[in-house]
């Protein structure tokens, strides 16, 4: 979505200032609307500050037209292993290709989104920033690398970028345009945020809480139904919410056990003095269960600890991650003996518990003031204990009908129907993935839809793990969906998934292609989400009679109009 065009106001001033450049181009690049919401976070801010503001998703944008930019925000986020979301793929691309342009004129910023739990943390980021440098664009603020709260270190970023902003078209303009009225304009205070959000959750009445699967099942998924009631809050079908969990109180009682600490102490939990009981900040406030580089840093920081100075230390980076995998702090704090530091020192190092978003299973057309989720349960074991996934288990074994949980909306732009209910949709979602499809047929149902829809559908066992299995047959039934494809993975001999469904139908497939049909992924990305994509490309490629080359244009175009959408985890 590319912003408007600028409002007469802007180009008055923009007019009174010339020569002096007051625009600013925010390209963003997102897979779960992070990054489209603060680039336009940031957008409105600096419209308040008198510059004029081109806000684009970097697949929308032509790259023919970053030599004519002077400003230049990024805002993008990290997937998998360090690769751009799939709507900044195509610019990542042109950037770090012979053809892009030297950009001696350009200032820049980065705001890259990540989590430090992963390896490639902001790497997207990263990649940019360096770029720019090398094509000889000048940074105007450091770029800010955000772990999964990002609210604050974003604010931070903004706050830096808008100073370094001003100051440079002031350096730029000399006193004159100063007259001209440019640094008198004031910033517009940010707008209220009246939204609940990830520090403002709304706390929402759960109505259901099933499991889906039969006896038997290796699998337990939960399908929970939570009231919107008095929150005032909507979406559509495509976003996901957000949860924000607690720990289990007996990991967090174990842990102020083997501290010796006493566990009705009051903590500082944050800048603004917020005290809480050191039980109830381990439980609700903190993360206890991941560790990452960063953390066992700070760790062996403060603590001084040899031994885990020695693990976070250079040239230990294989050693450091296979300790990272499958422990949580107190693993940490046993493994390392860190038994003598004070609960407030401790909690201090501490990242927020990061909230855990879900696709939504649910159209509110069909479902009024609710919304649901379907939720598998994360359990396994390592390093010699059972470990929990902290929401999945929540909401599996801690919470039932009539509790409150916090939530907000996150809404995905990058995952939604097409415009028109007649345009034909392929749906593959195996596991849970399967979550956004339940909403967008409830959605085309009550839409009255005439457009055709095919879903491909997997997991381990007919008889158990069918999720949903009645629903899709009434739809079949009602026409709601055109076509059913299913992949048990594990009730023959030979494993079948999805994409092998997919290549099996690649002729009618194609042609659904051709018939303009969008396509839709959800589910597990680094196996799944992979395989289905090198799928399509061999579909694309057989039926359609074209080079890997050719295959791989067509994928990239039906990326660029938003047919083929993403939502991976
Ligand atoms: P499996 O567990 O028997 O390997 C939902 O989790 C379904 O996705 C399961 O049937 C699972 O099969 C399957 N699955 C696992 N790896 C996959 C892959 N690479 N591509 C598609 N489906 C996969």
């Amino acid at each position: 979505t590319i912003a408007e065009a600028p409002q007469a106001v802007g180009q008055a001033q923009a007019q009174a200032l010339a020569p002096v450049a007051k625009d600013v181009t925010i390209l963003f690049g997102s897979q779960t609307g992070n990054s489209d919401k603060l680039a336009k976070k940031m957008a409105k801010r600096l419209e308040g500050e008198g510059f004029e503001v081109t806000t684009a998703s970097m697949n929308n944008f032509k790259p023919n037209n970053l030599k004519k930019i002077s400003h230049l925000l990024i805002v993008v986020s990290t997937h998998g292993e360090g690769e751009p979301p799939d709507n900044a793929i195509s610019f990542h691309e042109f950037i770090h290709s012979k053809r892009a342009p030297q950009l001696e004129g350009m200032h820049y910023s980065i705001l890259a989104l990540g989590d430090t739990s992963y390896e490639f943390f902001c790497q997207t980021g990263k990649d940019f920033d360096k770029r720019l440098e090398e094509l000889g664009a000048t940074r105007i603020a450091d770029r800010a690398d955000c772990d999964v709260d990002f609210e604050e270190t974003a604010s931070e970023w903004m706050s830096q970028v808008s100073g370094a902003l001003a100051k440079l078209v002031q350096a730029q303009s000399g006193a004159a345009a100063q007259a001209a009225g440019g640094a008198s304009i004031q910033a517009a205070p940010a707008a209220l945020e009246s939204e609940y959000s990830r520090s403002n959750p709304f706390q929402a009445e759960v109505l259901e809480n099933l499991n889906l699967n039969g006896r038997g099942s290796d699998r337990e998924t939960r399908h929970v139904e939570i009231s919107l009631e008095g929150s005032d809050l909507t979406y559509e079908p495509g976003d996901s919410i957000g949860i924000v969990p607690e720990n289990d109180s007996r990991l967090v009682d174990e842990l102020i056990a083997y501290m010796g600490w006493q566990q009705n102490d009051n903590v500082i939990v944050n800048k603004n003095g917020e005290q809480h009981t050191l039980r109830n900040a381990l439980i609700s406030y903190y993360e206890i269960t991941v560790l990452t580089k960063p953390l066992l840093k700070q760790f062996a920081e403060t603590t001084s600890n040899a031994e885990l100075t020695e693990l976070v230390s250079e040239g230990q980076e294989q050693k450091l991650k296979s300790y990272l995998s499958g422990r949580d702090l107190i693993d940490l704090v046993k493994d390392y003996s860190l038994k003598g530091m004070s609960a407030q020192t401790f909690v201090s190092l501490l990242r927020k518990i990061p909230a855990r978003l879900y696709s939504i299973s649910s159209s509110l057309k069909a479902n009024p003031e609710e919304v649901h989720i379907t939720v598998r349960s994360v359990r396994y074991e390592a390093n010699g204990r059972e470990r929990n996934g902290v929401c999945s288990v929540q909401l599996a074994e801690r919470v039932a009908a009539g509790d409150k949980l916090p939530i907000f909306i996150q809404n995905n732009p990058n995952f939604k129907l097409p415009e028109s209910t007649d345009t034909p949709i392929i749906m593959i979602g195996p596991g849970t993935g399967v979550a956004p499809f339940r909403a967008f047929l409830g959605e085309r149902e009550e839409a009255g839809a005439e457009g055709k829809s095919w879903l491909f559908y997997g997991d381990q066992h007919f008889a158990t793990d069918f999720l949903y299995q009645v629903e899709w047959q009434r739809w079949l039934k009602d026409g709601v969906l055109t076509r059913m494809d299913v992949a048990f993975s594990r009730d023959t001999a030979e494993k079948v998934y999805v994409q092998h469904r997919m290549l099996e139908k690649g002729e009618e497939l194609y042609k659904w292609l051709q018939e303009g049909a969008h396509v839709y992924v959800c589910g597990d990305e680094k196996r799944m989400a992979h395989d289905v994509h090198a799928a399509l490309l061999e579909i694309i490629g057989r039926h359609g009679g074209l080079s890997a080359e050719q295959a791989a244009e067509y994928v990239a175009q039906m990326q660029q109009q938003k047919r083929y959408q993403r939502d991976v985890y």
